[in-house]
């Protein structure tokens, strides 16, 4: 069968790498791909927000499965656009991706469900939420309600903080359109786990926990990123844990979604804080998380492409979903500056040696292709990957990796999955 990914990041080529391995597939495309997806699949340079120009492509082209990557893409109406000509589609609808386009929807979904999150309020005004900030406790949570690059978030330690932070997004428009509406959260603490699930719509299956790390810096300081490496699985997601997840979480919020006429078919993210109080529920994506997937990918046995299509047919109940007993750490090789200012163009030395080792992988995020040579192009450059028998052993290998890589301006956290060490 001939598959279509869209997408171009690190979470892209390891679904491209998983894809690959399936018996099924002949021939893939992905849009707009990157230098590492290329050795995989044909690129073709069709944008994520071209969603009718994606589905006339793959109508064209009679692709039999497209896999939707990115959430933009997703809020946009992509998998609309594609059943609206009939064409086999993994991802949720646009009425669907709400879930993690809309922080408000999300928590009045959550409070409607009795779903365990976070107390909360929603402002469309500014003055009505600097009012409820004079008595609310520190710190605060502000988010701005739409997407905003996973940066819309503010933890404020004093009133005259918060107050700022209502200006910036309700009034000076920081996050732009997504600032129309604030939520303002209870303050949580926790360790935070990400669960990725596949869901047909009417059921929910779980693949294995992860841990990311958003800050730029070791010791979780810095500006937040689009994450920085990964983990999986966490020590902290204990089996009482996912017990509690599975009856308070995961299929009420499937449950819910289809109650309110929103079916909820592709892979829900549930980014989770495990409080003194017990799991509870900080946001949902509507899609797989990058760099989440760079780690649960490599450890699941199934071949995907019949997960993907089990999800479609609303038959997933069937599946078996299997992960190795074993570990995987991702560090990200960043472009010194990120998530700020960074120069890209460096050549990359050093990815062949992945191709001549098992349980080692290179996911390529920000690379592009100059007169035949991988060169950097974007703040996160690429994902390295390896597996090990436990947590321990595979940050080793990861790490080891990393060195095999060499560019101009590389640059890394040193800690990826050190926060596992207090626990193991
Ligand atoms: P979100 O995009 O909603 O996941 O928020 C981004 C990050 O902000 C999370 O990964 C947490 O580290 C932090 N965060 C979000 N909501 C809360 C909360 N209610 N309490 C404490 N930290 C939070
Ligand atoms: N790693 C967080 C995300 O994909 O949003």
């Amino acid at each position: 069968m001939k598959v279509l990914i869209v997408g171009g990041g690190g979470r892209e080529h390891a679904i491209a790498w998983k894809v690959a391995q399936s018996k099924k597939v002949t021939k893939m495309y992905c849009a707009p791909g990157n230098a590492g997806i290329a050795e995989l699949a044909e690129c073709v340079p069709i944008g994520v927000m071209e969603t009718e120009k994606l589905a006339e492509f793959a109508a064209k082209e009679k692709i039999d499965l497209t896999i939707i990557g990115p959430d933009d893409s997703l809020g946009a109406g992509v998998v609309d656009a594609f059943e609206a000509k009939g064409l086999r589609v993994f991802g949720p609808r646009k009425n669907a991706a709400i879930i993690e386009g809309s922080k408000a929807f999300s928590k009045d979904l959550m409070k409607k469900y009795h779903i365990p999150t976070a107390a909360y309020e929603v402002f469309t005004d500014a003055a009505a939420a600097i009012e409820y900030l004079k008595t609310s406790p520190y710190p605060t949570v502000l988010k701005a309600d739409g997407l905003a690059l996973g940066k819309g978030v503010l933890i404020c330690n004093t009133y005259d903080e918060a107050v700022a932070g209502v200006k910036a997004i309700m009034e000076d428009k920081q996050f732009g359109s997504a600032g129309d509406k604030l939520v303002i959260e209870e303050f949580m603490t926790g360790p935070e786990v990400s669960v990725l699930a596949f869901c047909d719509g009417n059921i929910i299956k779980t693949m294995t926990s992860a841990q990311d790390h958003k800050r730029a810096k070791d010791g979780d300081r810095g500006l937040n990123t689009g994450g920085m490496g990964t983990f999986s699985p966490t020590p902290f997601y204990t089996e009482e844990v996912d017990a509690f997840c599975k009856k308070y979480i995961y299929q009420p919020t499937i449950d819910a979604m289809k109650a309110e006429g929103r079916p909820f078919v592709g892979v829900l993210f549930v980014g989770l804080m495990l409080t003194p109080n017990g799991p509870r529920v900080l946001e949902y994506n509507a899609r797989f998380g990058d760099p989440e997937t760079q780690v649960v990918l490599p450890r699941m046995e199934n071949d995907i492409v019949d997960v993907f299509e089990a999800c479609i047919d609303g038959t997933l109940d069937a599946i078996d979903l299997k992960f190795a007993d074993n570990a995987a750490v991702c560090v990200v090789l960043a472009s010194d500056g990120y998530p700020e200012h960074y120069e890209k163009g460096f050549p990359i030395e050093g990815l062949d040696t992945f191709k001549e080792k098992d349980g080692y992988y290179v996911f390529h995020a920000g690379t592009k292709l100059d007169n035949g040579k991988v060169v950097t192009n974007g703040g996160r450059v690429l994902g390295v990957v390896a597996v090990g028998d436990d947590l321990k052993g595979a940050r080793a290998n990861a790490y080891a990796a990393t060195e095999w890589i060499s560019f101009a301006n590389k640059y890394k956290r040193n800690d990826i999955g050190k926060a596992i060490d207090s626990v193991q």
